[in-house]
């Protein structure tokens, strides 16, 4: 699926009324100017679910769920951020164009990124159709790997060339700075050329939930090492946030309310050949909340396939707690010593791996059974110890009746009091409890300290003038908090080209970051309470304020630059200096 252009976006948002699509799912009631109602993404008895008219948002105070129009479909739904568009434009009428990559991205950095990832992933694809590249082909298919299955996963070669991406990009106008932010091409540190970095390598792209190209796995052909590399972390792509496949099997785990999570990518390709496409991979890293997360989007249960000669399994283990506290069902399934799924389904058929996976135990049997085989013995430590492993894992599941179901389970196979254990696990809880509370929202990655960056954010995104007298006053260099800066600098790219752009145009471009829309949101609130007549006053106050801490910061600079100056005896930069501190010493009196 391609990106639909973002004026298209932006035409539906303005046809829309939120209020009204809301009120299309549950039922809105006045409330000054707002609506509220009980939210529908939490269990609540008092109403903390609010839907702003004017900025047209909507915003929970219990979970923090919030966003604009789309937003809102996308969560109830559970549709994508292009099925929900689709959905909404089909209500105001308007057309989405049948789109590709090309020329929809305009200026928007995490659309370019998107396209050049695409445009790599079709040029190593187009690459196996090469003569040359004849060898690779072949050993897809000594793989079992069909070539309709090539194409459906985009498998692609990285020649062995130091520039044969660099150069096809060129030819692309594709800059290479670009290119190097996608992770694709490697800065050279002698001051030279940059480079491919996948060289010599099968290509596996990495494909987010909706569809768009946002790295690369990449495996050697023959034993030599790393067998994979991937792309390093970019403003596009976050290890442990993505799971390799989903795009592709998210509706057939929907449809089965069940997936299957195995380890590689070969693992994931090879069994939805054959038949068995409700399977993610979660590539190389443990488990993570924020990956089931996702998961629990389309699931209530997830069998993880473990290979039996898995190194640190109660590591693992461990990991998977936060899957029992997110109120999914989890199954463990172990394959024969040796084989991954792969092997295995190639090997025994998709029916031998269903009927493993059908008979795989869930995780807290699997986990006693595992603690079992280590810890053998009657005697007291043997049973501590598996007591001390087993409680965490209880403590996190919610659900009272299947808590106390494995509580009595356990008294009866360690034949230890179930009253005993039961003081032990509640000793446990307070800590887990504040711990469950914090998996079931997604909060802000950083919690913004300072609320006077919060207060400026708000204001930037609540109008131009106010953005520009931040950006001019203040600059986006002054602020510490991470997000805070990515959205200012993501604002002064929009105002560059327009005019005003609103809350819910802005929640529309950064459609990708929960994280992000929240702490947007959050800003917007704050500054929401201060009265119109008052906000210029306010504004000005926060930037003084702002520019004293940024003047502190430096001061406190200077002054160590100072001591080392003097400690060198380098008089030009003791003077330099003396005058610098000088010129905001004058500042400051004049500013008070
Ligand atoms: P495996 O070593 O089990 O490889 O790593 P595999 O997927 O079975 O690959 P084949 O069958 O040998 O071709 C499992 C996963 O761990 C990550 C990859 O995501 C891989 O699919 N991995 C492994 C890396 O990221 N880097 C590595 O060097 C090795
Ligand atoms: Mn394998």
């Amino acid at each position: 699926m391609g990106l639909i252009p973002q004026n298209t976006i932006d035409q539906i948002l303005d046809r829309l009324d939120i209020v009204e699509v809301i009120s299309g799912y549950i039922s809105l009631k006045k409330n000054g100017r707002n609506y509220k109602s009980n939210c529908p993404f939490h269990n609540e008895k008092t109403p903390s679910f609010v839907v702003s008219e004017d900025k047209q948002i909507y915003h929970c105070f219990g979970c923090s769920a919030s966003g604009n129009a789309i937003g809102f479909v996308m969560q109830y739904e559970k549709m994508t951020f292009p099925e929900a568009v689709r959905a909404l434009g089909e209500k105001t009428g308007i057309e989405i164009p049948g789109s590709n990559f090309e020329g929809n991205s305009g200026d928007s950095p995490v659309l370019k990124l998107y396209e050049v990832n695409q445009i790599a992933a079709q040029f190593y694809h187009n690459e196996l159709s090469r003569p040359e590249n004849r060898n690779v082909l072949e050993y897809l298919h000594s793989r079992g790997i069909q070539n309709a299955t090539i194409r459906e996963f985009m498998i692609g070669f990285a020649p062995d060339s130091w520039d044969s991406l660099i150069k096809h990009s060129h030819a692309k106008k594709v800059d290479g700075e670009l290119l190097r932010k996608a992770g694709l091409t490697v800065e050279s540190t002698k001051g030279k050329n940059d480079y491919d970095r996948f060289r010599n390598r099968i290509t596996f792209p990495v494909l987010n939930e909706r569809g768009n190209v946002i790295a690369f796995g990449a495996r050697v052909l023959d034993k030599s090492l790393p067998k994979y590399l991937n792309t390093p972390e970019t403003p596009i792509y976050t290890k442990g946030k993505t799971l390799y496949g989903l795009n592709l099997s998210k509706d057939h785990i929907r449809e089965k309310k069940y997936v299957i999570i195995v380890e590689g990518y070969l693992d994931v390709i090879i069994p939805f050949q054959n038949g068995i496409k409700n399977v993610v991979a979660a590539s190389g890293t443990a488990l993570t909340e924020k990956q089931v997360k996702t998961i629990k989007k389309y699931a209530d249960t997830a069998v993880i396939v473990f290979d039996s000669d898995q190194a640190g399994i109660m590591a693992s283990l461990r990991g998977l707690d936060i899957v029992t506290a997110e109120d999914v069902v989890l199954k463990v399934a172990t394959l024969p010593q040796g084989d991954d799924p792969d092997t295995f389904v190639r090997a025994k058929g998709p029916e031998a791996f269903r009927e493993i996976l059908e008979k795989a135990p869930d995780v807290f049997d699997y986990k006693f059974d595992f603690l079992r085989r280590q810890n053998p013995g009657s005697s007291l430590t043997d049973k501590v110890r598996i007591v001390k492993e087993m409680l965490p894992t209880l403590a996190r599941i919610n659900n009272e009746v299947i808590r106390s179901e494995y509580l009595k389970k356990l008294s009866e196979r360690l034949s230890i009091d179930q009253s005993s254990l039961k003081q032990e696990l509640d000793k446990l809880k307070p800590d887990i409890a504040y711990k469950e509370t914090e998996v079931q929202v997604i909060r802000p990655r950083t919690i913004v300290t300072d609320t006077r960056e919060l207060f400026l954010l708000g204001f930037a995104i609540s109008a131009k003038r106010f953005h520009l007298a931040i950006e001019k006053e203040v600059g986006i260099g002054d602020f510490t908090n991470a997000d805070v800066k990515k959205l200012l600098e993501s604002l002064s790219e929009i105002y560059v080209k327009e005019e005003s752009v609103g809350p819910a145009k802005f929640l529309a471009r950064i459609e990708n970051d929960d994280a992000l829309i929240q702490l947007a949101v959050k800003a917007l609130e704050k500054v929401d309470v201060i009265p119109d007549k008052e906000k210029d006053k306010a504004l000005s106050e926060c930037i003084r304020s702002m520019k004293k801490g940024a003047q502190a910061e430096e001061l406190k600079e200077l002054n160590a630059r100072l001591r080392e100056a003097q400690s060198r005896s380098d008089h030009g930069a003791v003077s330099t200096i003396l005058v610098r501190l000088d010129t905001i010493h004058r500042e400051r009196v004049s500013n008070t």
